[in-house]
């Protein structure tokens, strides 16, 4: 998610937080705003796009003040615009907040507020929690209560589910700014006479290189010259502060030599975030709320199509395995390009599902018109809060996989498949194409994932040294059979996106009907053969190819004796219930993918004649 920065010391505060705010735009964004405090008042400059368009705002501004906060904005809630940009203030002007991540129970919190006359500007979440602080704190003013400004973060953080690193001011504590985290970032740099509070460390470490990293539930009370560390408990914490001396230019990436790599290691994250407030592991219950509307008509659809390009369409093709194992739904994929130039059969019962990282995908856009002209009920899967294909679809889910820099895509993907397959399972439980004890079972599989898949990047090593040795060839062939064969696919093509090295994927058992002329000593066959019900199968598929001579790299369930006993090399990863595979089988083939792309001196974030998004035909 996006960028926090805030200052409180003797510089011009506005230079410190438009530098910071431009050295965290590798976070992306789509809006962005300052809050500037001098003399017991604050000033406000917010505005969607860059922050190259809020510096604009500021030319012709009194941009005086040594206290702000700095806000851009990755949109959860609310589309990217001039009020849904942070900073955001309570309605009688008592709180002015910056907030990274998801307030969960929002709604609820706002239905309660607006019972008690509060007016919204906005539709964030995170204008609802500065209304909150305020409401705590008027009500206990008018008990005539004594409390301090941290007492009152701390009273209304307890009723606050969800994630956040919020920086914020309060209107009569002119002289402090506090911040708290729960779930997202927050670094706090120690000068002299004045603090900084940021996402990273990235625009702290022109500065100072003394920094203590805010923990979950941690609240920071800051002045000019006092820094006092509590938590929600109120119990006094001794700050741990640290030196770091990374430069520059590799704090942007997180310490992490690419995006794509950062990306890929964020995936545990992506997931744990996609699934915040939807997957609910105590009831065994999914909430997806913004299919709400239409959620009875998904259920009793007759058909799924579902559209999209490139690596989308990989997602798209697991969900077509999903909806038709889960929810028993005649489900079909198609690549948006080739759906809007055929004339396809649409029926106005039909369900179209538009799949999308961008969400600005021209095909796919077209494709989504075409559906929503024929009469179809169009579902949004995006990436993008606010993009184009969010804004024509009736309901969607968003991805909230977090800013995707790398031109390939990874975290999204994962994100994507997660998403359906909460879709498919919520469906397949209301037309009882699903039991409830599968479902359930599959709640607490879903959970576990992202821990599986931290095991997975934690073995990184023995994929670098398979990198290694195939990183010169020229061609290779990605197999699998069911869930693994749309793996099959995104593997071949992170493989020869990024690296320029020819890579097919192809169903296993096809491999015979003509690829299997392409085997030799010289042609890597990455095999996707986890424990599932066509095991045996691909057993068989690898055994052919090793009659030719192929060279076998298999990822396999751990602890799989039979495949290791003829594969040349072998990627082990967690089992899973099988639908769930994509998820984890996935992973060893980016890694594979990004490696082989660096040895061979491949531009990996932003590849030759590639876009991260193809917003033309
Ligand atoms: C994926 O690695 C590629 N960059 C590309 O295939 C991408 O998935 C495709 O262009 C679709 O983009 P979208 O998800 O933003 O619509
Ligand atoms: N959920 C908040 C919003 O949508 C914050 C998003 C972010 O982390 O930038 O405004």
């Amino acid at each position: 998610m996006c960028g926090i920065v805030g200052y409180i010391g003797n510089r011009k505060a506005s230079e410190v937080l438009i530098k910071g705010l431009k050295r965290l735009e590798y976070r992306g964004y789509d809006s962005a705003g300052i809050a500037l405090c001098n003399n017991n008042s604050c000033q406000i400059y917010k505005c969607k796009g860059k922050v190259q368009d809020l510096e604009k705002l500021l030319q012709d501004k009194n941009a005086e003040g040594s206290i702000g906060i700095g806000h851009t904005r990755w949109a959860t809630h609310g589309e990217p615009n001039d009020v849904n940009a942070h900073p955001h203030t309570s309605m009688r002007g008592n709180f002015i907040i910056i907030h990274n991540g998801i307030i969960e129970n929002y709604s609820k919190l706002k239905a309660g507020l607006e019972e008690e006359g509060y007016v919204f500007k906005g539709e964030t979440d995170t204008e609802v929690l500065a209304n909150l602080f305020e409401y705590v704190y008027l009500n206990h003013l008018n008990n005539g209560d004594k409390i301090s400004p941290e007492d009152i973060i701390r009273e209304t953080l307890q009723m606050v589910e969800g994630a956040y690193g919020l920086v914020i001011l309060c209107n009569d504590y002119p002289d402090f700014m506090i911040a708290a985290r729960k779930g997202s970032p927050l670094v706090i740099g120690i000068g002299k006479d004045e603090y900084f509070v940021a996402s990273d460390a990235t625009p702290i470490i022109e500065y100072t290189n003394s920094v203590i990293y805010l923990n979950d539930d941690d609240i920071a009370i800051i002045s000019r010259s006092s820094l006092n560390l509590t938590n929600l408990k109120n119990m006094k914490k001794k700050p741990d502060i640290q030196k770091i001396d990374l430069k520059i230019d590799e704090i942007e990436k997180g310490g992490f030599d690419h995006y794509m790599l950062k990306e890929i290691y964020e995936q545990p994250r992506a997931i744990r975030d996609t699934c915040r407030g939807r997957l609910d592991f105590r009831s065994k219950s999914i909430h997806l709320g913004g299919l709400h509307n239409i959620f009875d008509k998904l259920a009793g659809a007759k058909r799924i199509i579902i559209v999209a390009c490139g690596t989308s369409w990989h997602a798209g093709l697991v969900g077509e395995y999903l909806f038709e194992e889960f929810a028993r739904i005649p489900t079909e994929v198609e690549y948006a390009s080739e759906f809007r130039y055929r004339n396809p059969i649409i029926n106005k019962d039909d369900i179209v599902i538009a799949i999308s990282q961008s969400g600005e995908t021209a095909d796919t856009l077209a494709a989504v018109q075409m559906a929503k002209n024929a009469g179809a009920i169009v579902i949004g899967i995006c990436n993008v809060v606010g993009a184009s294909i969010p804004r024509e679809t009736i309901a969607g889910v968003y991805t909230h996989a977090g800013p995707e820099i790398g031109v390939a895509s990874t975290k999204a993907f994962t994100a994507q498949i997660t998403v359906l397959t909460m879709m498919a399972m919520a469906v397949g439980l209301a037309n009882k194409g699903l039991t409830e004890k599968e479902f359930s079972q599959l709640v607490d599989e879903l959970y576990i994932i992202p821990e599986k898949i931290e095991e997975i990047l934690e073995r990184s090593e023995c994929i670098r040294d398979i990198s290694e040795k195939i990183k010169d060839v020229s061609n290779s062939i990605y197999l699998g059979r069911g869930y693994l064969y749309p793996v099959a696919l995104e593997g071949a093509l992170k493989l020869k996106e990024i690296s320029y090295i020819h890579a097919e994927g192809y169903p296993a058992a096809e491999m015979k009907h003509g690829p299997i002329a392409l085997i030799d000593e010289k042609m890597p066959v990455i095999v996707i053969a986890t424990k599932d019900n066509s095991y045996d199968k691909i057993v068989s598929n690898i055994q052919e190819v090793k009659a030719r001579k192929g060279v076998i790299i298999a990822v396999v369930t751990e602890g799989d004796v039979t495949i290791k006993s003829i594969a040349d090399y072998v990627i082990e990863v967690p089992k899973t219930d099988f639908a769930l595979a994509p998820l984890l089988t996935v992973i060893p083939l980016q890694l594979l993918s990004y490696y082989i792309a660096t040895m061979r001196g491949c531009n990996v974030d932003q590849p030759r004649n590639l876009a991260k998004s193809v917003t033309v035909e």
